[in-house]
């Protein structure tokens, strides 16, 4: 097939991440007979510092013009001045809302020879395979913001469409799964949680009857996480509570490193991200951790463009890098070496063949 992929490389270490993961993509696309175009494109810092804009015009447009859109991360020291006036993470939410990303899926899964990675005892960890799915385009990340010299405030607002069909999304993969969702809020204290609650239960009576439902608080489930991670399916929560959720389960599967995501709209085109930031203390040498990029690499070919045997063959071969002993940085054991982003890369791509 013939697909358009925009590459948003962004800050920090993205770029080597993404290239790790053009690499990749290019590899499954030799393999497989398939034609894929890149387009890099200037995203977050590096776009404030070349056009003043972190989401420039010309991004946003091969944005739109693509099938799917893979980024590396935005943000760092360089742009966090409390008083700027654009910051990179702004290009970021501007895209995702856009796009009209709104369901943003984080799968946690665990690579058994890791276990030893993550702070968390093994048996704890034993049987954990879930799925967060995070509302995206609203919340308090949206709302309006004020500021005086003495006061601020953001405000969070949800409306039942928005609930509605992010539940929907996670009541259709908890369908194909364990069939099983838990939804995460703050119903004792917010009344955007209180809708939040209402709407999910009143949906899923109605259309998904045979899925069972629990329902958490936020602070709970921050421990129930780490107290019984085995038992979670899918989660869905609204978008800040799985920005936080998604950054505490990554420390189950041992790094952020690890991880992908996938944001989804009503559309084929997606936005694909590792769930990691920037990683600024690390930026430029060459040592990030590409799993977490090359696994979004994966789910883009699987949810954009529908070759699910190329994204299965992509995640096999990161597992097979990981049980090689392929180890970057943030997993190595202690004691010995780890090898390059590069390194890396070329082991995962060794996995393909
Ligand atoms: C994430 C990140 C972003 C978010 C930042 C960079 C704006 O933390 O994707 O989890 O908060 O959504
Ligand atoms: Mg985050």
């Amino acid at each position: 097939m013939d697909a358009v992929i925009v590459l948003l490389g962004g800050d920090g270490i993205g770029p080597d991440v993404t290239k790790a993961a053009r690499q990749v993509m290019q590899s499954v696309a030799d393999s497989y007979g398939h034609r894929f175009s890149f387009k890099e494109e200037l995203m977050g810092g590096a776009a404030i510092d070349a056009t003043g804009d972190p989401l420039p015009a010309a991004t946003i447009a091969s944005c739109e013009a693509s099938d799917a859109v893979l980024l590396g991360a935005v943000g760092g020291p360089r742009w966090s001045d409390p008083n700027a006036a654009v910051r990179p993470e702004q290009g970021l939410l501007r895209l995702r809302s856009l796009l009209g990303v709104y369901a943003n899926i984080r799968p946690v899964k665990i690579y058994s020879e890791l276990a030893g990675a993550s702070p968390l005892r093994p048996e704890i960890l034993e049987g954990v395979d879930l799925l967060v799915v995070r509302e995206l385009t609203g919340g308090i990340y949206f709302g309006e913001k004020t500021r005086s010299e003495t006061s601020a405030s953001d405000v969070c607002t949800y409306h039942s469409h928005e609930i509605e069909r992010i539940v929907r999304v996670a009541a259709r993969l908890a369908a194909g799964r364990r069939k099983k969702l838990c939804s995460v809020d703050k119903a004792n204290v917010l009344e955007t949680s209180r809708l939040w609650r209402e709407v999910t239960d009143r949906l899923m009576a109605a259309e998904f009857a045979d899925i069972e439902l629990e329902t958490l608080l936020v602070d709970a489930a921050a421990m129930h996480l780490l107290s019984r991670p085995a038992s979670f399916d899918v989660i869905v929560t609204e978008n800040m509570f799985g920005d936080i959720l998604t950054d505490e389960a990554s420390m189950l599967a041992g790094s952020m490193g690890m991880l992908p995501s996938a944001s989804l709209g009503d559309s084929a085109r997606g936005l694909y991200e590792p769930i990691h930031g920037s990683a600024p203390d690390i930026a430029d040498r060459g040592i990030a951790n590409p799993c977490a990029a090359i696994a979004s690499a994966a789910l883009l070919l699987r949810h954009s463009l529908g070759l699910e045997q190329e994204a299965t063959a992509i995640e096999s071969a990161i597992e097979s890098a990981i049980n090689a002993g392929a180890r970057t940085a943030d997993i190595v054991a202690t004691g010995e070496d780890p090898i390059s982003t590069d390194e890396m890369t070329d082991a995962v791509i060794r996995g393909l063949h």
